[in-house]
């Protein structure tokens, strides 16, 4: 457990640097900025990503000056501190660019190896979700919680698709069409911390996804998890950010929906 002091100053540069990296794309949003591809033609980045990346930067390291962090556009800026922030200067970017506001900024703060803080705030529908390690996670400061949905039938479902297709049995397509087939409502965003953060929040009562990085889900897993919720691989492990599965759910549909993405349902 943290010493409060220090988990305090955690909190509150959290904060700055969450709404340092979101008063950026509030900036660049609807106006006209440079996009350029990663691999594959849709995978953008904006000037508005690298901006962002570097407000965030700007708060953690006149804070934490040796702190370890790992962030999107910047890969790891490596330093033998126990503590990591891992950092999504906006999740959602493909959105972002085209004026959708579904996006954000998403930042996990690890001590050890443990998820013991996130943040994610999307500035355009003014949602601030945090969440600390063993102090539940918050919506604007209110205590949130996941859904009571007992049944994958009944659920409302969020997904997303990685911009490289993964032609794999199961596979992303494969796992989408046999819920829609049976009339399940799936939801695709395009912000995997939105779609965590919507779990916690109670709206949706599940999501999965094929491959997503560290950053997309670092905050997220672990306010869903403050929430009451349950996020794990795809055999139902304990989820850890650094493999690409994901299966996060309010718990009571969490086996169910695991067996869906396997194909034994
Ligand atoms: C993406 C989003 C999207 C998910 C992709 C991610 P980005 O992050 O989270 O929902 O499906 O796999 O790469 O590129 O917008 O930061
Ligand atoms: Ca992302
Ligand atoms: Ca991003």
């Amino acid at each position: 457990m943290l010493e409060s002091y220090l988990c305090a100053m955690l909190k509150s540069t959290l904060i700055k640097a969450t709404e340092a990296g979101a008063k950026v794309m509030q900036e660049f949003f609807g106006g006209s900025f440079k996009i350029s591809n990663k691999e594959g033609i849709n995978n953008l980045v904006t000037e508005a990503d690298h901006a962002s990346e570097k407000a965030i930067f700007e708060v953690i390291k006149n804070d934490f000056p040796d702190h370890f962090i790992l962030s999107e556009e910047s890969g790891a800026l490596v330093t033998n501190s126990s503590f990591k922030w891992i950092v999504d200067p906006i999740d959602g970017t493909v959105n972002f660019a085209h004026g959708i506001p579904i996006c954000c900024v998403s930042i996990g703060v690890e001590q050890e190896g443990e998820m013991v803080m996130g943040a994610v705030y999307n500035p355009f529908i003014n949602e601030f979700y945090f969440a600390q390690k063993g102090f539940g996670a918050t919506l604007n400061d209110n205590l949130i919680q996941v859904s009571d949905e007992q049944q994958v039938a009944k659920a409302c479902l969020v997904t997303g698709f990685p911009y490289t297709y993964l032609d794999q049995p199961n596979g992303p397509l494969e796992v989408f069409s046999r819920l829609i087939r049976k009339g399940i409502p799936v939801r695709r965003l395009g912000s995997a911390a939105m779609d965590l953060c919507w779990v916690a929040a109670g709206r949706f009562d599940g999501f999965y996804e094929h491959k997503l990085q560290a950053w997309d889900s670092a905050a997220g897993f672990l306010i869903v998890e403050e929430a009451g919720g349950r996020v794990s691989d795809f055999s139902g492990k304990r989820y850890s950010p650094y493999q690409p599965h994901i299966v996060a759910t309010n718990g009571k549909i969490h086996d169910e929906l695991i067996d869906w993405v396997n194909n034994k349902i």
